[in-house]
């Protein structure tokens, strides 16, 4: 009778909770799981406006009205994995690989710096060897010989070995991004095959090796993917948050034709509805965590032309411009419709400048290091 009674009560506080309004919840200074929950589902205009404008409020007050720019540079799409989600896993034989060269890589370099960034991001499809772990660390090598002490190198070069982490970080790179792409362990393995190279656990052991190592460490999910519930998502902010993690990349899902997920395409929210689940992501998060970095994906572009900018608005702070040379772009594509694969980076350029003014921010000079990493330093 009492297991009853507790639970009983336990349900009428989460009706309850469910019940508050959307607005004092956002007046709270913590945030529950259900109330993660009621933010993730609120339906009306005025409810989802008012979390929006919460979000951006936090956003000026902690990181102020600036975006800080990452080049992107998609150094190659050759990987072993196998992903259910994504377009240039080993698996699709219809991608053309290319792996870009070292002055390639380097010529990319010299277009960031010249044109004023102070930060760029690596990625590649994932490889773990010796051959591409020695290969990176010589190219980082390479960066920091014509970059100076005010250039930060971000990877993303997917799960390695330690020794492998520490060479990278030792060589020069200061920042890593490896996304967890969900944070629970069963939707994990639905979304990969089911083998030693997938292993949820393995890439969590991944994230706390960078961050013993001293890197500033970025994670994220992908939003509205086949299995997925609102739950999750709570959870998935609710990690983040517990990780203490000092930067987020996340955006919705895209399903891509030449993929196996894809055959639940039926299953999914309506584009519209993943992109403002997204938004609502951002937000939330922005008020969980007030001092990371944020980034507005390319993702939540492929779904609305002004995607980055209502990204910015609800809350982000990052932009990863595509500074990868357009012979190469077309062959990267993780999910369809990915924009910008027609333009060449000085364009991209130009449009973000323009952009970013249009919502009344501006690009910051300075290259950016996660305030939340600094604190966590102290
Ligand atoms: N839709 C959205 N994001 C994707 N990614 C890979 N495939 C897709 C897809 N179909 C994301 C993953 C990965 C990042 C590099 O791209 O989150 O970590
Ligand atoms: Fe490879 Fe990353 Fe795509 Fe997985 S998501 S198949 S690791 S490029
Ligand atoms: Fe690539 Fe606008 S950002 S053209």
């Amino acid at each position: 009778l009492v297991s009853l009674y507790n639970a009983f009560s336990k349900y009428l506080v989460s009706l309850y909770t469910r019940m508050l309004s959307v607005k004092k919840i956002l007046e709270k200074e913590e945030i529950s799981r259900d109330e993660i929950i009621t933010l993730l589902s609120a339906s009306n205009k005025e409810d989802i406006d008012c979390l929006l404008k919460t979000a951006y409020a936090v956003k000026e007050k902690y990181v102020g009205r600036k975006v800080y720019l990452r080049g992107l540079i998609e150094l190659s799409n050759i990987c072993k994995k196998n992903c259910l989600y994504c377009g240039i896993r080993s698996g699709n034989t219809k991608v053309t690989r290319y792996d870009m060269t070292d002055d390639e890589v380097l010529d990319v370099i010299e277009f960031a710096k010249a044109n004023n960034f102070s930060s760029v991001v690596l990625q590649s499809g994932e490889l773990c060897n010796e051959k591409f772990s020695k290969r990176i660390t010589g190219l980082l090598k390479k960066i920091k010989s014509v970059t100076n002490e005010n250039f930060r190198v971000t990877l993303s070069l997917g799960e390695q070995t330690e020794k492998t982490y520490r060479e990278w970080f030792n060589a020069g790179a200061q920042r890593y991004l490896l996304r967890i792409e969900s944070s629970d362990k069963n939707l994990y393995s639905k979304l990969h095959p089911n083998n030693k190279l997938h292993d949820y656990d393995e890439r969590l052991n991944c994230l706390h090796t960078l961050k013993k190592i001293g890197y500033q460490v970025g994670t994220g999910v992908m939003i509205g993917l086949p299995f997925q519930t609102i739950e999750n998502l709570a959870d998935d902010l609710l990690f983040m948050k517990n990780f203490d993690i000092d930067m987020v990349g996340m955006g919705p899902y895209l399903e891509h034709e030449d993929t196996p997920l894809y055959e639940f395409k039926g299953d999914l929210l309506p584009l519209k509805n993943r992109f403002n689940l997204s938004l609502r992501m951002i937000a939330i998060l922005r008020i969980l965590m007030k001092d990371i970095n944020i980034a507005s994906t390319t993702a939540l572009q492929s779904i609305d032309p002004m995607g980055r900018e209502r990204g910015l608005k609800a809350g982000a702070n990052v932009i990863m411009p595509n500074l990868t040379p357009g012979a190469q772009r077309k062959n990267y594509l993780l999910y369809e419709n990915k924009p910008c694969i027609d333009d060449n980076a000085d364009e991209c350029i130009d449009c973000i400048g323009k952009r970013v003014g249009m919502i009344g921010e501006e690009i910051a000079q300075d290259y950016g290091d996660s305030l939340h990493y600094k604190k966590r330093q102290l």
